[in-house]
This record gives structure tokens, C-alpha cells and sequence, in this order.
């Protein structure tokens, strides 16, 4: 019997055991908390103040009463300024830390609803937990400023990882810009790889950024990478990234590639026929199989992207040079758009025009100028190397030494390159009635003169050596650049320097760059 009777004793004696731990636990973790906060409160299921411990007494005084007879019973806000009691016995939910402010100070509190055992809200208990938050203020002033920073950080992070354009940005309605816009659109709904071909200047990065963002992936990163411009050692890292403590004194942190920030986005790959070969063999690795390998990581990283590579030299050329890899070629090449040179679609200049001049009166915000009609067949005539950036360009230096509103056949001619149409040169005015001469500045007209005079500057004021060398290569670079409508592949060439070397040096002269249309 007693041995029936044991087990169901044992029973209910744990369980009382249990409950009866369990109240003395609360209890004690009570105590406890009492007295680790600065200050404990209960109010009752009408969020009258029913309770208060006696350390929280000290506050009284600052709020305005002598004793706690005078507040017991008062609706809490009549006692505590600005707080959510009343919201956490009406909602039953917990605010487990805030900050409240009032006139007695800041305060880091916790707020608990309390239940009945029927699970109805019976009041609540505020806490708080620490009063000396003056103290806190020159860490948390610099954590905000620190989450403003960041945020516009990603603001503009996120604002460069958007598109410029859209489709509607390529102006042009003759048949091979329509043609252009059809396949474009194309290439948009497919997903598949893009090769973008045409000479420098024809809208190849335009087109890129359009297609992404008619994509479904359009809210997605675009991340552009320039071949050419980056020096072949860097390529690799800059492309696939470099795992956290790859290198000794590399940077411990590891760095994602142009590839990982690409991911679930587009990729655009512009002067892919400079890759060098055995990157081109990994890319198609990349392409292949849709994973990849961060320098120094031994984990394959899988990556969704697509990718639109672009290329103002003949590929397949490349391709028989044995230059470019041919399974690399044909996995480009699957939608090849060509971006017809501005010469073979000169129904399109007197739009083109409109367009950018408009653009540049945005810019520089003065009233958009027109094209007389002379000044329209001088650029018809012309045979544009530069493409649309040259026309942009030629009409930015007309607009910005001519006066007048309408754009006549010599503010057009003055602003051609010199050598072109020797006829029409000779006939140039020396300072028409139209020219802007402010007095004591040179004609702009001259525009092949040194940046900033630097010959008659080293007379006056000898400069030291480097930065005359500076300027004079400056000055070689603009030039060059000018003699070749923009194109920076010519430029360098006709320098007889590496085109990364010419993107470095641009890149330390941002106002050359976007003299040129950048
Ligand atoms: N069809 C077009 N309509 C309007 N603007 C255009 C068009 N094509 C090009 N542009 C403008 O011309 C300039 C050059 O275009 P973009 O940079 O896209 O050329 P690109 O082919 O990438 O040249 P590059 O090979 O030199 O890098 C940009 O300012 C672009 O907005
Ligand atoms: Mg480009």
C-alpha cells in the first residue's frame, strides 16, 4: 500500500516543491531587482500608481511632491511626466527598454505588463534602470553622429549603385537607333550575357545601365568595372575580392570584389577586350558554373549576376590574334547589340542636339540655345570620331562662348576641332559682336592654349620644377585627348603610354575628365 501510496506523495510534493521555488525565486529576484534599479513602480489595471519602492522616493522631491501618501493613487501621468505606462496596461505589451525624458531628467526604463492567472492585465511594473544618462551623452552624441554618417554613407553607396539612364535617355529615331532601342529592350526581359560593341562616345554605358534598369533586377546593384583602367596586378582583387587575412599585411578584414557587390544584380564589364588571359579564363569559370573563389578563401561563393560586357575593338579580331579567349567570346557574345557610330546616323543629329542642349542648359542652368541651320550642317558635315560624347562636347564649348541664344555656323565652327573645315576657319570672326570678351581674358576661342597660361606663369613666378612638369603634362594629355574627340584608347596611344596609366593620371585631374565628357 504505502509502497501505491509513495510515488503519487513524491508527486505532489515535487510539485508543490516547484511552485512553491518558483515563488520564492520571483520573490528574490524581486528583491534583487529593487535593488539594482534606481527606482521600481506599480500601477493597477487603471494605470494608477499603486506602489512605489522606497528608493524610487528620492524622485519625489524633482517631481514636484513631498511624500509618497501625496502620489499613491494618482493617474501615473499625473506623477511622471511623458510616460507609456498607460500603453502597457492597455495593450498588455512589454516596452522592455526606452528612454524617457521629462522635466526631471532622462531615464533608461523597462516597462512589464502584469497578468492575473487568468492571463487578464492587472497593472504593470516600470523599472527604472539607470538615471545617469547625462553621463552617456558624449557617447551617444557620437554614436548618432556616427549612424547619420553611415546612413548617408549607404545613401550615396546605394545612389551610385543606381542607373543614370533608362532607355528613353537614347535619343535618336532613325532606323539604327530604333533598332538599337528594340534589341536593348530585348536583352532587357532575357537575362542572358549582353555584348555592347561600338566605337568610343556611342552610348555603350548608357545602353548597359538602360538594360538594367528595364530588368527585373533593376532595384538591384549595377556595378560597373573598366577593364582598361585598372593596372593588371590590381584586376584579379579588384574583381573577385580577397578573403579576410589572405595576405599578411593585407587588410585583416578581406574586401568583396566588384563580383560579390554585383550579386543578384548586373555586372558591367566595360573594355572587356583588355582582359588579360588568365582572367579571362576565370571569368568564364564565373560564368560557367556561377560560383567563385575570393583570393585567399578556399570556399567557392555561389553568385547570381548578369553580366553586360562592352567593347569599342573588334572581339573576333581579338579572337583570331589569339588576344581573347573564343569560348569566353561565344559566351558573350549570345545578344550582341552594335552601337552604330554617329556618322551613320546623322538623321539623328538634330535631335541628339536638342537633347544635349537642353542637358548642358540643366547643367550650367541657363536658357537652352538652338541651332541655326548652317550651324546644323556644319555638324552634319563633320564626321564625329568622338561620337555623341565629342558632339556633347562641341556643343558645351559653342554654348560657353557664345552669347546669343540661337547657336550660329561660326559658334559652331569656332568650337570644331581646328583642322576641320579650313574653309570655314578662315572666316572665323576674331571677336564677333556675339562673343563673350570679358576684358583682360583671352578668347576661349584658344581653346588649344595651355590650361592656365603656364608659360607666361613660370616667367612671371618660376614655379618649382614638379609642377611645371606637372602642368606641361596636363597640358599633353588635354591635348591629346582634344586631337582624338575624347577617345582615350587614340590618347594614349598618340602619347605612347598605357591606357591605365592615361586613367590614373584623369583620375587626378577630375576636371579634365569631365572637360572630355565624362
Ligand atoms: N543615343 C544617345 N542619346 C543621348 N545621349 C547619348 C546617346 N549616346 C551617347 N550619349 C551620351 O554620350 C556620352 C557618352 O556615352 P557613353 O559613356 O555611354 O559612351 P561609351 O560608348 O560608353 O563610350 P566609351 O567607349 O568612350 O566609354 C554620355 O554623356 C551619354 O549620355
Ligand atoms: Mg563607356
Amino acid at each position: 500500500m504505502s509502497s501505491a501510496a509513495g510515488p503519487a506523495t513524491s508527486i505532489d510534493a515535487s510539485y508543490y516543491d516547484t511552485d512553491k521555488i518558483l515563488r520564492q525565486a520571483a520573490a528574490t529576484f524581486f528583491d534583487h531587482l529593487s535593488e539594482m534599479c534606481e527606482g521600481i513602480l506599480l500601477v493597477d489595471s487603471d494605470a494608477r500608481l499603486v506602489w512605489i519602492n522606497d528608493r524610487y522616493e528620492r524622485y519625489l522631491g524633482t517631481l514636484g511632491f513631498e511624500s509618497r501618501d501625496e502620489v499613491i493613487g494618482r493617474p501615473i501621468e499625473e506623477v511622471v511626466p511623458n510616460t507609456m505606462m498607460r500603453s502597457v496596461v492597455e495593450t498588455g505589451r512589454p516596452i522592455l527598454i526606452d528612454v524617457i525624458e521629462n522635466p526631471t531628467g532622462a531615464f533608461v526604463v523597462s516597462r512589464i505588463p502584469l497578468h492575473d492567472d487568468e492571463g487578464r492585465v492587472i497593472g504593470a511594473i516600470g523599472m527604472i534602470l539607470y538615471d545617469q544618462i547625462d553621463s552617456l551623452k558624449p557617447i551617444l552624441g557620437r554614436l548618432s553622429r556616427l549612424q547619420t554618417e553611415l546612413a548617408a554613407a549607404r545613401q550615396q553607396l546605394a545612389r551610385q549603385r543606381r542607373t543614370r539612364y533608362t532607355l528613353s535617355n537614347f535619343v535618336g529615331n532613325s532606323a539604327a537607333a530604333l533598332n538599337v532601342k528594340s534589341r536593348a529592350r530585348r536583352a532587357a526581359v532575357l537575362n542572358t550575357t549582353v555584348l555592347l560593341v561600338g566605337e568610343t562616345g556611342t552610348g555603350k554605358e548608357l545602353v548597359a545601365q538602360a538594360i538594367h534598369a528595364a530588368s527585373a533586377r533593376a532595384s538591384r546593384p549595377f556595378i560597373a568595372i573598366n577593364v582598361a583602367a585598372i593596372p593588371e596586378t590590381l584586376l584579379e582583387a579588384e574583381f573577385f575580392g580577397v578573403a579576410p587575412g589572405a595576405f599578411t599585411g593585407a587588410d585583416r578584414r578581406g574586401r568583396d570584389g566588384k563580383l560579390a557587390l554585383a550579386d543578384t544584380g548586373t555586372l558591367f564589364l566595360d573594355e572587356i577586350a583588355d582582359m588579360p588571359l588568365a582572367l579571362q579564363a576565370k571569368l568564364l569559370r564565373v560564368l560557367q558554373e556561377r560560383e567563385f573563389e575570393p583570393i585567399g578563401s578556399n570556399r567557392m561563393r555561389p553568385i547570381d549576376i548578369r553580366v553586360i560586357a562592352a567593347t569599342s575593338v573588334d572581339l573576333g579580331q581579338r579572337v583570331e590574334e589569339g588576344r581573347f579567349r573564343s569560348d569566353l567570346y561565344y559566351r558573350l557574345n549570345v545578344l550582341p547589340i552594335r552601337l552604330p557610330p554617329l556618322r551613320e546616323r546623322r538623321a539623328d543629329l538634330e535631335a541628339l542636339c536638342e537633347y544635349l542642349l537642353e542637358q548642358l542648359a540643366l547643367e550650367h542652368e541657363m536658357l537652352p540655345k538652338e541651332l541655326d541651320a548652317d550651324a546644323l550642317a556644319l555638324l552634319e558635315a563633320y564626321d564625329w570620331p568622338g561620337n555623341v560624347r565629342e558632339l556633347r562636347n562641341v556643343l558645351e564649348r559653342a554654348c560657353s562662348f557664345w552669347d546669343g541664344l540661337r547657336l550660329t555656323g561660326d559658334a559652331v565652327a569656332a568650337a570644331l576641332p581646328a583642322g576641320f573645315d579650313m574653309s570655314r576657319q578662315d572666316d572665323r570672326p576674331a571677336a564677333g559682336p556675339d562673343r563673350v570678351t570679358e576684358p583682360g581674358k583671352p578668347l576661349a576661342d584658344d581653346r588649344l592654349r595651355p590650361a592656365d597660361d603656364a608659360g607666361a606663369h613660370v616667367e612671371a613666378h618660376p614655379l618649382p620644377l614638379p609642377e611645371q612638369l606637372a602642368r606641361l603634362e596636363r597640358e599633353a594629355i588635354a591635348a591629346a585627348l582634344r586631337a582624338c574627340g575624347g577617345n582615350r584608347a587614340q590618347a594614349a596611344r598618340r602619347l605612347g603610354i598605357a591606357r591605365a596609366t592615361l586613367y590614373q593620371k584623369l583620375a587626378a585631374w577630375p576636371d579634365l575628365a569631365t572637360d572630355i565628357g565624362d
